[in-house]
């Protein structure tokens, strides 16, 4: 480290603040885990704590095989220029660097569990489902979950299942699975989300007369043939289509939505053609105006329409969530969510033992802006 650093003040806070609780925040690359080490070094080395008291957690096997490897050298090092009774405890620490708990946030909170199977209700030989073995078991779930909602659909389903899909879209199934995934990832937070009044036959209604108000200026375009006559020529028909269908059938208010979502993303929205007027008396820059006022009012609306699907939805896939729940249960996995949030509560409820930190300083590493900056941080 050389005083040119510009953050070179906040290095050395880590490195001799010992007795501070810190938060470090630093981009990739910019030097972590070479300042943690030296924490590490310079606690165990002025005798405040023993490396089997420190627990050092990483995001990854990689990194904490790194944070190991790069401990090992740098107590050496540090045993060269320290006085007899710092290197008794290094010596002592380099003995025991094996057994030290360096590890990942999973590992650590899979040891807690293992450790405490009943406060924390796990099956005491539970298995950890990583990687495939939890998308197997999620996809098991959603299977059982769709088979079963797709023989009498529910509101969301019935609506999603209805959109077209184009070449390059995610098909609804997976659309519904991928969302499955996302709820069952944050199943930490499991209230409803909240459902505004959303009057979708009313707006509909007002979208269609909106179309139709802009359609009805096809017929006085000059120039039939030029690009934005052709425009709102295609929305004429469209509204023309839709009400030679309607006058023989009612309305199907979930396949006009899918409709609606179709005609907003058709590219004659942006069609615009050449010369100024659109039609005697009427500016092209006019109409154009309008369609655009028109489909910004329609985006608005699908936009409501799909916050609106989504609180839907949000209900209906609980109970996948539900079933995929069970199936960890009767495999006795758990996944890194259930490790995360067991472990931690498992750490800080006060029978556990754990709570309680001995006043001894954390530090939390979190890599995001640069370069290095460090505050002091209490924890209640
Ligand atoms: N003060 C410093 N002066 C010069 N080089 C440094 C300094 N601190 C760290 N380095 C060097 O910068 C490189 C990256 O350091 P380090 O691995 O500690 O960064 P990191 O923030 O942990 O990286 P990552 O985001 O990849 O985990 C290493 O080669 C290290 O030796
Ligand atoms: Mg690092």
């Amino acid at each position: 480290m050389t005083s040119a650093l510009a953050d070179a003040r906040a290095r050395e806070r880590i490195q001799t603040d010992l007795g501070a609780t810190l938060v470090v925040e630093a981009a990739a690359g910019t030097g972590k885990t070479t300042e943690l080490v030296a924490r590490i070094v310079a606690l165990v080395r002025t005798g405040r704590t023993t490396l089997d008291r420190i627990l050092s957690v990483t995001f990854t096997d990689l990194a904490a095989g790194e944070m190991k490897l790069r401990l090992r050298s740098e107590l050496e090092e540090a045993r060269a220029a320290a006085t007899v009774e710092e290197r008794d405890r290094l010596t002592a620490a380099l003995e025991r660097l094996e057994a030290a708990p360096i590890g990942t946030i999973h590992s650590f909170c899979a040891d807690l569990l293992r450790e405490r199977p009943v406060e924390a209700r796990v099956d005491p030989v539970f298995e950890v489902a990583a990687g495939e073995e939890q998308d197997r078991l999620f996809d098991q779930a959603f299977d059982g979950w769709f088979q079963r909602v797709i023989a009498s659909p529910l509101e969301g389903v019935r609506r999603l299942l209805r959109r077209k899909v184009r070449p390059g879209d995610t098909p609804p199934r997976e659309l519904l699975r991928q969302a499955g995934r996302d709820l069952s990832e944050h199943r930490d937070f499991s209230g409803p989300w909240r459902r505004e009044p959303f009057d979708r036959e009313a707006g509909l209604e007002q979208q269609i007369a909106r179309l139709a108000e802009l359609g009805e200026l096809a017929q006085r375009a000059q120039r039939p043939d030029d690009w934005a006559a052709q425009s709102i020529a295609g929305i004429a028909r469209w509204v023309a289509e839709l009400r030679r269908r309607e006058s023989v059938r009612p309305r199907d208010g979930d396949g006009l939505e899918a409709e609606l979502h179709e005609l907003c993303r058709r590219r004659l929205w942006n069609w615009r053609g050449g010369g100024k007027w659109f039609a005697r008396d009427l500016e092209k820059a006019s109409v154009l105006a309008q369609r655009d006022a028109i489909k910004a009012e329609l985006q608005a609306f699908l936009d409501r329409a799909d916050a609106d699907l989504a609180a839907c939805l949000r209900e209906e896939l609980r109970p996948l969530s539900d079933a995929y729940e069970e199936l960890k249960r009767g495999a006795g996995c758990l996944d890194f969510l259930d490790l995360l949030g067991r472990g931690i509560s498992s750490a800080t409820t006060p029978r556990s033992g754990r709570s309680s930190r001995n006043g001894s300083p954390m530090c939390w590493w979190t890599s995001s802006r640069t370069p290095i900056r460090c505050r002091p941080r209490s924890f209640s």
